[in-house]
């Protein structure tokens, strides 16, 4: 008995760990299916966007990501929306997105963790709770995208 509890502990190590990717796994399929669903129209399936219509996405958000304030910023544009014109990788942009706060937390952690991952090569992971703790506090659409501007003037841009 004493000789296998190694054993037994490698076990117990090694279902925690394919525990937590299988998870990981599920997330972002989902995380991809409610893209699908929710945010390609505009934002395109490539995560390229529209001119004129939607920023991309793709390569936006990566350092973003690293920052705390920063991913409050990325939960903020899905529960409170953000308009007025902002600068992205492809210039000048002025545009609206609605408030996707219909969606639940785990909806919203699994969309954005799909489009760091995706769209961003990221490893950061939103979780439900960041989405919970801002529904009570939205912040008017303006007000994103100045929080966009503190972001990114920390990160030296995109
Ligand atoms: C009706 C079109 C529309 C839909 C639907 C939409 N967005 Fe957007 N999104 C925009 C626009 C427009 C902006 C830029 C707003 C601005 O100019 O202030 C934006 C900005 C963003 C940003 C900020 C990008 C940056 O560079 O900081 C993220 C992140 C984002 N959207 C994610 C999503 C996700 C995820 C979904 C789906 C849940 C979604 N959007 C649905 C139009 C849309």
């Amino acid at each position: 008995m004493i000789r296998m509890f190694p054993f037994i502990r490698f076990l117990l190590i090694a279902a925690a760990l394919s525990g937590a990717s299988v998870y990981a796994q599920r997330a972002n399929a989902a995380g991809a299916d409610l893209f699908a669903r929710h945010c390609v129209a505009c934002h395109q399936a490539d995560g390229e966007g529209i001119p004129g219509l939607a920023p991309p996405l793709v390569g936006a958000l990566k350092k973003v990501a690293e920052l705390d304030q920063g991913r409050t910023y990325i939960a903020h544009v899905l529960i409170s929306g953000m308009a007025g014109t902002i600068k992205t990788r492809g210039g000048k942009f002025t545009g609206a997105m609605p408030s996707q706060a219909a969606l639940s937390d785990h909806e919203l952690a699994a969309i954005a963790s799909y489009v760091l991952t995706t769209f961003n090569a990221s490893p950061v992971v939103l979780q439900p709770e960041g989405f919970a703790a801002l529904r009570s506090k939205p912040l008017p659409p303006a007000e994103v995208r100045k929080l966009r501007e503190q972001v990114l003037a920390q990160v030296g841009g995109q």
